[in-house]
This record gives structure tokens, C-alpha cells and sequence, in this order.
């Protein structure tokens, strides 16, 4: 069933991009176009996305403590001892 009527884009293709690594409806607009035209198929391929057909897709369990919040110091400010 085509996605993107305006370049003839298929689920599949945009699936097959997907499991290439292109996670994001822009990155599958830079593997095939899809969405660069009218832009009425961007909901479909998000939702396409969405719906798992991007394997690499960031849950917020996988994300690194540099994606979060710095956490307050239990220390407290440094302060230098004095000698
Ligand atoms: S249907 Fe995809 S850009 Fe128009």
C-alpha cells in the first residue's frame, strides 16, 4: 500500500528504510523522499514509525545520563578545606 502517493513510496520501503536506521520522518524523507512534496503522508509515516518499524528507535529506559537532568550533588557545594 503506498504511503506517499506523490513519489510512489510503499509502507514497505519506508519499513526497509526504517530498519536501515532512519528513525525519524525526516530521515525517511532524506532516504526516499517520502513527505517532501505534499507533506500529507508525514502523519502516516510517523505513525508507520511509531508503531515499531524502526527497530533502533529510543525508548526512554535506553536513554544515557547525559539526556537527563543533572541530579543535585549530595556533597553540597564543594568547599576547599583549609589546611
Ligand atoms: S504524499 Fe508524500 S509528499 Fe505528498
Amino acid at each position: 500500500m503506498y504511503v506517499c502517493s506523490c513519489f510512489g513510496i510503499t509502507e514497505k520501503q519506508v519499513r526497509e528504510h526504517a530498519e536501515s536506521g532512519a528513525c525519524t520522518p525526516r530521515q525517511i524523507a532524506g532516504a526516499c523522499k517520502a513527505g517532501t512534496d505534499c507533506g500529507s503522508c508525514v502523519r502516516r509515516i510517523q505513525a508507520l514509525l511509531g508503531r515499531g518499524a524502526c527497530p533502533r528507535r529510543e525508548s526512554p529506559a535506553t536513554l544515557g545520563p547525559a539526556g537527563m537532568p543533572a541530579v543535585a550533588s549530595a556533597s553540597g557545594p564543594q568547599v576547599a578545606e583549609a589546611a
